[in-house]
């Protein structure tokens, strides 16, 4: 779907549907009656007014990850709650100088946002200048499920607390899809990481892989052999189409486990899955690559911080485990963070659990300049910045326009809903 005249206008039917996943109807949530939920193209500077209809038993609302918008009003606001049988006008304006880059949406209802996304609510947003039909990129949507009995399986406390992790996982809804080329050809692939909780560490070797940019960051082409999305990252990547097939695995993974110290607890470890096979095929069309987009956010390296703050992340005992942010679990109702727009921060987020949490801050980028037993990159702009157990990871944010208020929060999804989010205030 692609805006015309500056304004995309569409309605967005949240409801249950049976959608068929490795040849096999099964009942899930969606957007629209599909998993992913349409493709939404903007360029910037565009107005896009959804009107978000919720027939599903429960309440919902619809977040706009990573875009650069206001949280006022009827924008991309995290504490709207659009009831069951309602329907809601949303308006999100880009401004002129929006980044380019991939972007997804999904929901944000506090409690109910892993369960959601697990049961289907995911799609992606593209936004750049080009005309879409000629040099229309591959979206490559991840995410994953587990199947019981024709429909979502429903998680265990243990799964909410390690964060869920689906049994199959999925590319666009398909179950390992091949992506077929002419051998030699150039293909770029736009990868969001739509699971709950799955960290993708994507091998790339054989793929003579370019990697263009992480979330809404630019840079220059650098030669790689894997990149490790954490949820709600996305990846900028031009492959080039082998000879022979390959297969793109996310690579298994520990994130660590929730256990206390000495104890140590139930391990959140996924093993290797098969995410796509690039395919040769001669008389498969040439997919055109868009140049490379210069990177517009400004680097922050060398400017003069107006400020430090420090935030942990930690898990406690008290009524069973605990998700926190600086001691506190989320209250709609109170500010945590007070910044003033117009300064740069420098903000050292701290993860004191034996967990790994992947940190999340709505509208404004945060540029990486320290990581603990890390090599960081030159420029590396994120919207979510994974935070290893037990270390810390030194960020600087600009919060140069966008007064109101909105969240930070883990985008583990379940340790969201758990409590794990915080509130900003900018004015
Ligand atoms: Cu992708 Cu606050 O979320
Ligand atoms: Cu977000
Ligand atoms: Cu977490």
């Amino acid at each position: 779907l692609t805006s015309q005249n500056g304004l995309l206008e569409l309605d967005l039917r949240v409801a249950e549907a049976n959608v068929l996943i490795g040849g096999s109807a099964v009942r899930m949530l969606s957007y629209n009656g599909t998993v992913p939920g349409p493709t939404l193209h903007l360029r910037p500077g565009d107005r896009l007014r959804v009107w978000l209809r919720n027939e599903l038993g429960e309440p919902t609302n619809v977040h706009t990850h990573g875009l650069r918008v206001s949280a006022v009003g009827n924008g991309d606001n995290p504490f709207l709650r659009i009831d069951p049988g309602q329907t809601f006008e949303y308006e999100i304006d880009l401004p002129d100088d929006h980044p380019s880059g991939v972007f997804w949406y999904h929901p944000h209802q506090h409690g109910l946002v892993a369960d959601q996304l697990f049961g289907g609510l995911y799609g992606a947003i593209i936004v750049d200048e080009d005309d879409w039909s000629d040099t229309a990129p591959r979206v490559v949507v991840v995410s994953d499920v587990t199947i019981a009995g024709g429909s979502v399986a429903r998680v265990a406390g243990v799964d909410r607390m390690l964060g869920r992790t689906g049994e199959t996982l999925l590319t666009n809804g398909l179950v390992a899809p091949r992506l077929a080329a002419p051998s030699g050809s150039e293909q770029r692939l736009l990868v969001i990481n739509a699971c709950a909780s799955r960290y993708l560490d994507m091998g790339l070797a054989g793929l003579n892989a370019r990697l263009r940019g992480l979330d809404s960051g630019h840079r220059d082409e650098e030669l790689v052999d894997r990149v490790l999305l954490v949820p709600g990252n996305r990846a900028d990547l031009v492959i080039t189409t082998p000879a022979r097939p390959v297969d793109l695995i996310a690579a298994g993974y520990d994130r660590g486990q929730a256990g206390m110290g000495m104890m140590g607890g139930p391990a959140a470890m996924v093993s290797d899955a098969l995410m796509l096979t690039v395919t040769p095929d001669a008389s498969a069309s040439v997919p055109d690559i868009s140049p490379p987009t210069p990177e517009t956010h400004p680097d922050l390296r060398d400017v003069t911080v107006d400020g430090t703050r420090t935030i942990t992340m930690q898990m406690g005992m008290g009524g069973g485990m605990r998700f926190l942010i600086d001691g506190r679990a989320f209250d709609p109702d109170r500010v945590d963070q007070q910044v003033s727009i117009g300064t740069v921060e420098e903000w050292t987020i701290r993860n004191t659990s034996p967990m790994d949490h992947p940190f999340h801050l709505h509208i404004w980028p945060m540029q990486i300049i320290r990581a603990e037993g890390a090599e960081t990159a030159e420029l590396d702009i994120r919207d979510v910045v994974d935070v290893p157990a037990g270390s810390s990871v030194v960020v600087r944010i600009a919060f140069d326009r966008f007064p109101g208020r909105t969240v930070y929060h883990c985008h583990i999804l379940d340790h969201e809903d758990l409590g794990m989010m915080g509130v900003i205030e900018a004015g």
